[in-house]
């Protein structure tokens, strides 16, 4: 293979590029992932279709589904597909003494949507057209998780802080809250739609011991095993797979086929998530809590996925 020499220039552009996030504050979530432990099924190639879903009259939700099969608390118009959370029956706000007296809901909403993807995903590229749901104590989340929990790589918007978007990752076996999260300032997630890319690549036949620096150019930043989050095409964030690796070689790196999923949940109770989402939920000024998806884009990595 042609290798050309870099020059200062392109160097000094890749520093640029490999962006330091800050560590987001100890955020609990609702969802707790379990020890998924499966190794890498590298023998045989997972099956994904490569699909543009655009959600809409025409359309409805195409081949995705909500999770729990729930009829309500979401529905498709022309502006896509809106997910909604209802109510509680009752609006109690309480105060908890053993948390700093942070403040939660005794009753959260009864629904929390969550649409998936048919197919799973092992390696690729993600993008969602979204709008948040601006409410402070509602969380937009946009995630590719690997069955049973595990592997996760995310972007989770807070409505309490629309002005923001963290990112987030986690791997089998190593579920850790506050440590490989990132918070990036962004445009109000909340006022119009945006689109929200995790690129999440590995490209096998590169797997040698070429410096990254050279594949990085190489690959358009496709580097072997890395994670990019993209605000509307700008890369906000890079983890490679190299910084999650301890001085004994071994890795934290998500590497499992993972379903592409999207949803809008409450994070009004207990008191430490509310807390970290700005709520819990105001239910008494809130008219609407609702989060709209345009669209999603799924691009399977060849080398990985058998192509549908
Ligand atoms: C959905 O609708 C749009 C425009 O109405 C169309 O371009 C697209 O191909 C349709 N199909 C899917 C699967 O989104
Ligand atoms: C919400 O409004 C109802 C009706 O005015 C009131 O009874 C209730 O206390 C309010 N709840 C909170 C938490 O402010
Ligand atoms: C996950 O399972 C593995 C294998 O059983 C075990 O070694 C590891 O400690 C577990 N990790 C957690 C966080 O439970
Ligand atoms: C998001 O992507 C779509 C499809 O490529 C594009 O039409 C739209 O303009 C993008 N939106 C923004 C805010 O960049
Ligand atoms: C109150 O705080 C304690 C200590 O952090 C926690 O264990 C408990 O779950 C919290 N309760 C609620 C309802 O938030």
């Amino acid at each position: 293979m042609y290798l050309p020499k870099l020059s200062i220039g392109a160097i000094a552009l890749l520093s640029i590029m490999s962006q330091s996030v800050m560590a987001a504050p100890a955020a609990k979530k609702a969802h707790t992932a379990v020890n998924a432990t499966a190794p890498e099924d590298t023998s045989s190639l997972n099956a994904c279709t490569n699909s543009i879903t655009v959600f809409n009259d025409e359309n409805g939700t195409g081949e995705w589904k909500e999770e729990t099969n729930a009829k309500s608390g979401w529905s498709v118009d022309d502006d896509g597909l809106e997910l909604v959370l209802e109510p509680p029956q009752k609006f109690v706000r309480l105060t908890n003494a053993s948390d700093y007296g942070n403040p939660y809901n005794e009753f959260a909403s009864p629904n929390a949507p969550n649409f998936i993807a048919p197919q799973l995903l092992h390696y690729g590229k993600v993008t969602y057209q979204l709008k948040t749901s601006g409410v402070a104590g509602a969380v937009t989340a946009a995630i590719l998780m690997a069955p049973g929990g595990g592997d996760e790589i995310d972007f989770e918007m807070l409505g309490g802080d629309r002005n923001k978007v963290q990112t987030n990752y986690f791997y089998a076996g190593g579920i850790v809250y506050g440590v490989n999260g990132g918070d990036h300032d962004t445009e109000d997630t909340a006022a119009g739609f945006h689109n929200y890319t995790i690129d999440w690549y590995a490209t096998r036949m590169f797997k040698s011991d070429l410096p990254e620096i050279y594949l990085t150019v190489f690959l358009k930043n496709r580097s072997p095993e890395q994670i990019q989050w993209l605000v509307d095409g700008t890369v906000i964030r890079t983890t490679t797979k190299k910084e999650t690796c301890n001085d004994k070689n071994v890795c934290s790196f998500p590497s499992h086929p993972t379903s592409v999923q999207v949803g809008l949940w409450d994070s009004s109770d207990p008191s430490s998530t509310a807390e970290w989402a700005k709520g819990p939920i105001n239910w008494n000024t809130t008219e609407s809590v609702t989060a709209v998806i345009k669209s999603v884009s799924i691009e399977c990595n060849p080398e990985y996925n058998q192509i549908a």
